[in-house]
């Protein structure tokens, strides 16, 4: 059976073979974005195609922005799903049910548009599949989403009335090979432009810049398919194309993107051409670029807007770069497939390493089993090729891409190795990335994804065995550290690794940003949001970056971890060292400052930290600080050093902060233990100094004014995280599912004893799940000193424990007007025994609504680590409650309550009650990132075992 166009293998007809990517030439182009006529067919042969002939009249129709996809433009639904294709899998054939979208554009020329030369229509991303008529001449087709495609229409084209007529298919053969994670978003979300071709203009063109770091040079040749000449004024060069030249310049490195601008003139073209000098190599079995291994701090990029999906426009695209190099980010894996080009653009400008991936997926074929994966299929090896070829010449001009990708999650197979062979003859100067081949046999560096700590180790340890090619590669994980909901945990200890062992060259964390499409009901939404079956779930949701790109915590611990200067501090000989940990630069861009803060930042001395700016890579200076200002009595004195801007850049402005660290110069002072007080019968309470108790259950109502919604008792639930509920497929224990199933998630509080002794009220409780044998038995202890209620919480487990807690601490309900948060511990942000590296020790205040953390799918967040003492009040300086921690804990404060925020699903299920809902933890759970990756490292768990922590309470008064 003769298959349509749209299901056969083939890469497409008609069009016009890759090229690369040129935005600076002085041919005249007419950008064909805007409103376009637009129909939506249910299936793809339903529809006849008279609409593409000329003259039809689509007055009738609907508009839809073009970029954009119709399925956000109130056409059809978007449908996301991870792994598993969302039609039945047979290939190449695709279901009947294909929603079709016929696209019209009427143009004419402009006024000045010259007579002479021909013309090309081109489009930079059409999702899936379409078919192109010009004034009813039909073109071609194409498939390949994320890629440009090109058609000769010169002989076309009239003065007016020209019309572009595009049927785009949601499902073609194309979509076996585009199974990334993400949204399946159909329609032509990428720019469409009329170029035009000056007789003699440029074709295609290969910029070669290399650099020698021994001798300080640079070579440039640009090969150009039409002959003309190069010209680099600040460089006083000027060659014929194909010729090379030698010259020193400086550089080109994602630390310092030094671009020298050029200009390529054909006899009927100038390109403008911004080169950047650098040598990719793999030497002595490490990633090097300009002769030194580099370290990748990068992130894997998805495309995307919550209001525009995969349709980026340049401010984002901008908007992405700064805030990855404001976050100490230096590289991108351009997940699953090329960009925009102008964001590569942008990488050459700002400065980050690409690995720049091929559209390429084909995940759901692994599940299956049963064959059929197309890059294992002869038949399929042209459209794999053309995929590789219209990556590989469209960006090879980027100084900024030094590697290339085959594709993501496709298994091994013949095609691969094609794409391979391919890329290797065309580009020698960079070098190849591919995932899915353990023997690497392609691939000059071995990369994993979620590999465990552990394992990395061995890998850096070159402990790890495999086939011996393997073992001589360099090593990065292309993905790791799994950023969904609360996390990712774990990051300071792989950072730690790669930093310790030359072959670990750094990893990719998954990923950039949150795919959350905005959605009246729900705020974000997720996978089945819109009815679609199967679907991921929130799976799609696992950013360093909200779905409206506001940094996620996860994103500051990152930017902390990978700063690129460490600071210790040996607090006996008062000195401070600096490490520079860039890879290429010197300090001289940097001014560094230390401060002493008396028990925050209201009495704070500061000065300059004198770093010799000279400082290379790798090298540390030891300074001596000033001497502590004499700490207050009971104060605690803490030294901030930090590192920022001095010089103006492109990517932030001056004084950014791009390293700093926290350390203790004092220890925290003893809190008194209040003792004295007796407890006294009043009314029908107890009361001991400013707390008064239920006489039967030994429960406190109020202290001083303040009267308890809910008094304190022992909890041990959170609202299970991303993290800690695992994905379906780990092998690990996955502690969400076992807590609930324990029934942690619903403990029962049985009331062993009240005893009112002389100086101590004591309640004796024993917390355990329904149906187990399981406990934790609690002695609270309740003393005072008239003025301060202290709290001793001893706790002892019962039964054996299989499993760790989610947390151990107290949680009590204050009423909703002390709403206003002031704390002296770790912050702003929140904070997790693996995550949080970000929170530095300070004085911080909020209100309670500004202390939760965003995540589309609600889950645990919020905790402050280190927190000496919190302070709840009626507004900034009103009345409230003061609470101070012996030993420090982990404080929480919610408009809502645990059980709320475990059953909301999405943001908007989330509505202020009456009560502030306080957690004060002696210990958390860490994170992990078991929502893909590995689980919580042993030394953050929060095993059971027994524990003793103490409060005091007391009440604050109004300022005045
Ligand atoms: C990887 C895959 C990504 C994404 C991630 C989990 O296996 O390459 O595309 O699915 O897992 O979010």
């Amino acid at each position: 059976m003769e298959l349509p166009y749209h299901e056969d293998v083939s890469p497409g007809t008609g069009g016009l073979p890759p090229r690369a990517w040129c935005a600076g030439s002085d041919a005249a182009s007419l950008s064909l974005n805007g409103s376009w006529r637009f129909r939506l067919s249910p299936g793809a042969c339903g529809p006849d195609e008279s609409f593409a002939a000329d003259g039809f009249d689509a007055a009738a129709w609907d508009e839809v922005v073009v970029p954009g996809h119709w399925v956000l433009q109130g056409h059809g639904a978007p449908h996301y799903t991870n792994q598993q294709y969302p039609f039945p899998v047979d290939p190449p054939r695709v279901p009947t049910e294909n929603p079709t979208g016929d696209h019209l554009r009427c143009f004419d020329l402009p006024a000045d548009w010259p007579a002479d030369g021909t013309a090309v229509l081109r489009f930079d991303g059409v999702e899936s599949c379409a078919r192109v008529w010009l004034n009813g001449t039909p073109l071609g087709d194409f498939k390949g989403s994320r890629l440009p495609h090109e058609f000769a229409v010169g002989h076309l084209l009239r003065p007016v009335d020209n019309v572009v007529a595009v049927r785009v298919h949601q499902w073609s053969s194309g979509s076996y090979l585009e199974d990334q994670d993400q949204w399946w978003l159909p329609g032509i979300f990428r720019d469409v432009t009329l170029l035009h071709r000056p007789a003699g203009a440029a074709g295609d063109f290969f910029t070669h810049a290399s650099y020698d770091h021994e001798e300080g040079t640079g070579t440039l040749r640009v090969d150009c398919d039409v002959p003309g000449r190069v010209t680099v004024p600040e460089l006083g060069v000027d060659v014929a194309t194909g010729e090379g030249v030698t010259v020193p310049v400086e550089p080109w490195t994602a630390e310092r993107p030094r671009l020298y601008d050029a200009v390529l003139s054909t006899p009927g073209e100038r390109i403008a051409l911004r080169v950047g000098f650098r040598t990719v190599a793999l030497t002595g079995g490490l990633i090097t670029v300009n002769g030194r291994p580099l370290l990748f701090r990068g992130v894997n990029r998805h495309e995307f807007h919550p209001d525009h999906g995969r349709a980026l426009d340049l401010a984002t695209m901008r908007a992405d770069v700064m805030l990855m190099k404001q976050h100490n980010i230096n590289a991108v894996r351009t997940a699953h497939y090329p960009p925009h080009p102008a964001f590569l653009d942008l990488c050459d400008e700002l400065g980050l390493w690409v690995i720049d991936e091929c559209d390429l997926e084909t995940h759901g074929f692994m599940a299956l089993g049963r064959g059929g994966n197309p890059v294992d299929d002869d038949r399929w090896t042209p459209a794999l090729l053309d995929r590789a070829a219209r990556t590989v010449e469209r960006d090879k001009n980027h100084p900024s891409v030094i590697v290339w990708s085959l594709g993501n999650e496709c298994g091994t197979g013949r095609g691969l190795r094609a794409m391979a062979a391919w890329i290797r003859e065309r580009d020698p100067d960079r070098l190849l990335h591919y995932e899915g081949d353990p023997s690497c046999q392609d691939t000059d560096m071995y990369s994993r994804m979620y590999a465990d700590h552990a394992e990395v180790e061995r890998i850096g340890r070159g402990e790890d065995g495999g086939p011996e090619e393997r073992r001589r590669l360099p090593f990065v994980l292309c993905e790791y550290a799994h950023a969904m909901g609360n996390g990712p945990g774990g990051l300071r200890e792989y950072q730690d690794l790669f930093e310790r062992y030359d072959r670990l060259q750094g990893g990719f964390v998954w990923e950039w940003i949150d795919h959350g499409l905005r959605h009246p009901e729900f705020g974000y939404a997720y996978g089945g949001d819109f009815g679609e079956r199967p679907h991921d779930g929130n799976f799609v949701c696992d950013g360093l970056c909200f779905p409206d790109r506001t940094p996620s915590p996860g994103l500051l611990d990152y930017m902390q971890v990978i700063q690129p200067v460490r600071f210790t501090y040996d607090p006996v000989s008062g000195t401070v060292s600096v490490t520079n940990l860039y890879d290429f630069a010197d300090l001289s861009e940097l001014a560094f400052e230390w401060t002493y803060l008396m028990d925050g930042p209201d009495r704070a001395v500061s000065g300059p930290l004198d770093v010799p700016p000279e400082l290379g890579p790798g090298e540390s200076v030891e300074l001596k600080l000033p001497e502590p200002p004499p700490a207050a009595r009971g104060a605690e004195t803490r030294l901030h050093v930090s590192a920022m801007i001095c010089e103006e850049t492109n990517w932030t402005a001056l004084d950014h902060v791009v390293a700093r660290a926290d350390f203790a110069v004092t220890p925290r002072p003893p809190v008194p233990v209040a003792t004295g007080a007796r407890p006294r019968p009043c009314g029908y309470d107890l009361a001991l100094g400013p707390g008064r108790f239920d006489v039967r259950t030994g429960e406190l109502r109020a202290i001083g004014d303040v009267t308890l919604r809910a008094a304190p008792r022992l909890d041990v639930w959170r609202a299970t995280t991303d993290n800690d509920d695992g994905a379906p497929w780990q092998p690990d224990t996955r502690y969400g599912p076992l807590w609930r199933d324990l029934g942690l998630d619903r403990m029962q509080h049985r009331l062993d004893d009240v005893e009112s002794g002389d100086g101590a009220l004591t309640v004796r409780t024993r917390v355990a799940p329904a149906a187990r044998d399981l406990a934790l038995r609690a002695v609270h202890r309740w003393t005072s000193d008239g003025e301060a209620l202290r709290l001793t919480v001893s706790v002892t487990p019962e039964g054996d424990w299989q499993v760790p807690l989610p947390r151990l601490g107290i949680r009590l309900g204050l009423p909703a007007a002390l709403g206003y948060a002031h704390w002296f511990g770790g912050g702003p942000g929140e904070a997790y025994p693996d995550t949080g590296s970000a929170s530095c020790v300070s004085r911080w205040h909020r209100d309670v609504g500004g202390m939760q953390t965003p995540y589309v799918r609600p889950q645990e967040n919020g905790a402050r680590a280190d927190v000496r003492w919190a302070e709840l009040r009626t507004r900034s300086d009103g009345e409230g409650v003061r609470i101070v921690g012996d030993p420090a804990f982990w404080f929480t404060a919610r408009p809502w309550s645990t059980e709320q925020l475990d059953a909301a699903a999405h943001r908007t299920d989330l509505v202020p009650g009456d009560t502030v809902w306080v957690h004060l933890d002696h210990g958390q759970r860490g994170i992990g990132t078991q929502s893909c990756g590995p689980g919580v490292l042993p030394q953050h768990e929060l095993r059971v075992a027994p524990a003793e922590f103490a409060f005091t309470f007391t009440t604050v008064a109004r300022e005045r």
